[in-house]
């Protein structure tokens, strides 16, 4: 009987140190995501924008996957939270998502290009609540697109990489 009490003794000191360790992340993970996505957003701009290349693989599969780029950018832009452009390193499919709450809405293993933050708070010291449209259209006015070809480019590599030669 005693030794029955200690296994469950063992057990349940495992359950709540098991407790609280996802307890820790629970908190944890919020907070990361939200500092990654924020420091994804700041990298991929820069008040040294130039438009994307017509003639990048970016483009094309941009192109490819929605028809046409500007087709893209109007999905892109049309919704508020997070917004982010994907890539899934399975299949090289491109594809745009949107985030309200950071631990949220993350396909898993898919590679983020592009982040867009569109709560107010990333725009209320230039424009206000109701200028959000304006807001978008500095935020590509300001695009880093060599840092978001970069991250393309290495999806490209690690999928070369892991075909079988
Ligand atoms: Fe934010």
């Amino acid at each position: 009987m005693a030794r029955n009490l200690g296994q469950c003794a063992a057990a349940s000191i495992a359950l709540a140190l098991a407790a609280v360790t996802c307890s820790a992340h629970a908190d944890v993970k919020p907070e990361y995501n939200g500092m990654r996505l924020h420091e994804l957003y700041v990298e991929n701009l820069t008040p040294d924008h130039r438009p994307l290349d017509a003639t990048s693989p970016l483009h094309a599969e941009l192109a490819r996957h929605f028809r046409t780029f500007e087709a893209w950018r109007r999905d892109f832009a049309a919704v508020a939270s997070i917004r982010i452009l994907y890539e899934d390193p399975e299949s090289g499919r491109l594809s745009n998502h949107w985030v309200t709450l950071h631990e949220h809405g993350h396909p898993a293993g898919f590679r983020p290009l592009l982040v867009m933050d569109v709560w107010e708070h990333a725009f209320l010291v230039d424009y206000k609540p109701t200028e959000r449209s304006r807001y978008i259209e500095a935020f590509f006015a300001n695009v880093d697109w060599r840092t978001v070809e970069g991250r393309f480019a290495r999806g490209e590599a690690e999928a070369t990489r892991a075909r079988p030669a």
